[in-house]
């Protein structure tokens, strides 16, 4: 399988380059923007002539989400035009493309966990730049499957894992959200994941596969919870457990509104593919040995 990656320094991309080499059938091949611009045409079709891949990753995205705000423009450029260009190349060869995308799209005030059916309201810029992405994806290339993901964390890059354990200096307590509750999702589970996924659409017939889907860590907790977890992980090989004293989002303004619900039911992509992520616990002892190893 040849697999392009648009992105290259994303945290999801880099996950799926270090995990790629362990797959012998797979000879994944990421471009950064400056040898896939996703906003331009001709940077993306000499991607696909120097490449010819079987399968595309889009990981490339604007996400900065409270930046977004005052930058619609650049945010719809990149996830909604350079996202239906990527899978408008795409279509052309008759490649199929998997497209991640993002809770971001649903408002947050469901009690339960979304489903794929539920109707999408985003609340912010961002999220409606990726929705927007998503529908010019599925009207460009029938063959293609969007992934929506949440609360992406993994040892190294700026996430909220490496700031948690940036700031744990052991003397100031930190003090963190716990009013609103997703899925911890750990990069390279995310990533094999989706390499799985990118091995089955490349296999014919994918029929019946195409579609959106949910993937997110197995479980749910509080990003106060995320942080309490990390630090009691880190205090195995750190002397310092600093305290996490849970706040309220109104105590953390945030220039676009976070959702209060952002946790995904997956059980689509298990029934349709049978796969799962691992429990978010899981991902974060994986993450916090990587980070005191390197
Ligand atoms: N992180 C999360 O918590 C999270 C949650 C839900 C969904 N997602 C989704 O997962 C996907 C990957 O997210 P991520 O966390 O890996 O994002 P990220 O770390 O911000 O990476 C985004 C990537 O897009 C690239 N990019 C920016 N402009 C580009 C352009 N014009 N052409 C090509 N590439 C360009 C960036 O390249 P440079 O390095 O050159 O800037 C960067 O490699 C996104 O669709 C995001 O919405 C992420």
């Amino acid at each position: 399988m040849r697999l392009l990656i648009a992105g290259w320094h994303g945290q999801v991309a880099r996950a799926l380059i270090e995990a790629a080499p362990s797959l012998p059938h797979i000879k994944a091949l990421a471009a950064g923007r400056a040898a896939l611009d996703v906003r331009d045409p001709r940077s993306i079709e000499r991607a696909f002539s120097d490449i010819s891949p079987n399968v595309v990753i889009n990981t490339a995205a604007y996400t900065a989400v409270d930046r977004a705000e005052a930058d619609e423009d650049a945010a719809f450029a990149l996830n909604r035009d350079g996202a239906r260009l990527l899978a408008r190349a795409a279509a052309r060869r008759d490649v199929p493309i998997l497209h991640v995308s993002t809770h971001y799209v649903f408002d947050g005030t469901k009690k339960e966990p979304y489903v794929e059916s539920d109707t999408p309201s985003p609340q912010t810029v961002f999220g409606c730049s990726k929705l927007e992405g998503e529908r010019a994806v599925a009207e460009t290339n029938a063959r293609h499957v969007i992934v929506r993901t949440g609360w992406v964390f993994g040892p190294s890059g700026r996430n909220f894992a490496t700031n948690i354990l940036a700031s744990a200096n052991g003397s100031e307590p930190l003090r963190v959200v716990a009013d609103q509750k997703g899925n911890p999702t750990y990069a390279p589970h995310l990533a094999a994941l989706l390499l799985d996924v990118a091995g089955r659409l490349a296999a014919e017939p994918a029929d019946g596969l195409w579609g959106t889907y949910h993937a997110a860590g197995s479980g749910v907790t509080s990003w106060h919870g995320l942080a309490t977890e990390i630090l009691a992980r880190a205090s195995v090989t750190s002397d310092t457990e600093p305290t996490v004293i849970p706040i309220s989002s109104v105590d953390y303004p945030t220039a676009a509104p976070r959702p209060k619900n952002s946790t995904l039911d997956c059980g689509l992509l298990y029934e349709r593919f049978g796969l799962r992520l691992p429990p978010w616990q899981e991902g974060v002892a994986a993450c916090v040995a990587c980070r005191f190893e390197s």
